[in-house]
């Protein structure tokens, strides 16, 4: 029992210990494999408590995880806020396109070259159609998505997340206490009975050997609490880590639909952006078709037609 007690101690003291969580020493204990081997998964590589770097104060591995979640989310409201700014600029243009669509410059241009013309001024009200279109579709299809994606209630579940795992964490510490607390009187008990047995030897007497059992007992009494303070322990940190896998699994897959649904997003984009260039080109068809037909002949034929003054040419005077 006494030799159990000491080995108890001391294998208590072949563990690394880092902010109340036991780690194998580096090198001892059977070698781990990942839970997850070639996936970088969360839940492989957030065991630890990272040290700012001024060393002061230490974030939680979890936290971590967390902190990416928020910066997530932070990344796609100025994602809508971008588009945002890309519709403006679109509304703009649609809206100057329109306005010098309405000019008169020019309006006198008569003949086939006036056609052109004023198709080509035409061509203006219909790009602006075109583009204004397309800021609407940007709204509708890229700027509101982004912007309502995981609305207000998703910083309260990483809130219901992070207490819950921060829970664990403080019972496990309260667990570590406890076991330091036992470990401590165990030791006491020990060197109680040690100098109690000492006495023993030199003195001979009933009541010593009374107090040695007594001794005894007490010690064996302090081992059987340090077993369960251990054990106590042991069941919470065991419960932290599965707390730990499913929930940093859960995060894993938040991030994955994040990234995947914006990508979805922003190819909508490039879609819509296509789609504008095909339409704008579609605008200037006409004005081209009409500049073929630009025939200098026909317009001073029509001209001509409308204006002339008169097609009797003076002769020679005659006497
Ligand atoms: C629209 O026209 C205004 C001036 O009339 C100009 O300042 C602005 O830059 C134009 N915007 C775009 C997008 O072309
Ligand atoms: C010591 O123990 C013996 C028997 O166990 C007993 O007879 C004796 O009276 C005890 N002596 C004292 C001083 O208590
Ligand atoms: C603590 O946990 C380890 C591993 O699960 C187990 O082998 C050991 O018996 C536990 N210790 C106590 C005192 O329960
Ligand atoms: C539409 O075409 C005009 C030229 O005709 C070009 O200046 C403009 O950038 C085009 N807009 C888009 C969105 O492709
Ligand atoms: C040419 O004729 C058209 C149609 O009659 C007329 O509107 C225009 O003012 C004339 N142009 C000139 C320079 O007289």
């Amino acid at each position: 029992m006494f030799l159990l007690l000491l080995l108890l101690l001391l294998l208590l003291l072949l563990l690394l210990q880092i902010n109340c969580v036991t780690f194998p020493l580096p090198g001892e204990g059977p070698e781990q494999q990942l839970l997850k081997p070639n996936e970088w998964s969360y839940c492989d590589y957030f065991w630890t408590d990272r040290k700012d770097p001024q060393g002061t104060t230490s974030v939680a591995g979890f936290e971590v995880l967390l902190q990416k979640q928020l910066k997530g989310k932070q990344m796609q409201k100025e994602m809508a806020e971008f588009v945002h700014e890309r519709i403006k600029i679109e509304e703009e243009y649609a809206k100057n396109l329109s306005k010098l669509s309405l000019s008169t410059l020019a309006a006198q241009e008569e003949g086939t070259l006036g056609e052109a013309w004023t198709q080509l001024k035409k061509s203006l009200h219909d790009e602006a159609e075109v583009h204004l279109k397309f800021s609407n579709k940007l709204h509708s299809e890229v700027e509101k998505p982004l912007l309502t994606f995981r609305g207000d209630n998703f910083k309260k579940d990483l809130k219901k997340y992070d207490h819950h795992i921060a829970d664990l964490r403080k019972q496990l510490a309260s667990r570590y206490a406890s076991v330091e607390k036992a470990r401590k009187a165990l030791a006491d008990r020990q060197k109680d009975l040690e100098v109690k047995t000492q006495q023993l030897e030199i003195k001979l007497s009933n009541k010593t050997e009374e107090d040695i059992k007594k001794a005894r007992r007490k010690s064996t009494q302090a081992g059987d609490d340090l077993m369960r303070c251990v054990d106590l322990y042991n069941q919470t940190q065991s419960k932290w880590f599965e707390e730990m896998v499913t929930t940093s699994m859960e995060l894993e897959k938040l991030e994955v639909d994040r990234i995947e649904w914006i990508q979805q997003h922003l190819r909508q984009y490039t879609t819509l952006r296509h789609e504008t260039d095909m339409f704008n080109q579609s605008t200037v068809e006409p004005v081209d078709q009409l500049l073929q037909t630009v025939d200098p002949g026909k317009d001073r034929e029509l001209w001509v037609k409308e204006n002339k003054t008169g097609e009797v040419r003076p002769v020679d005077m005659d006497i």
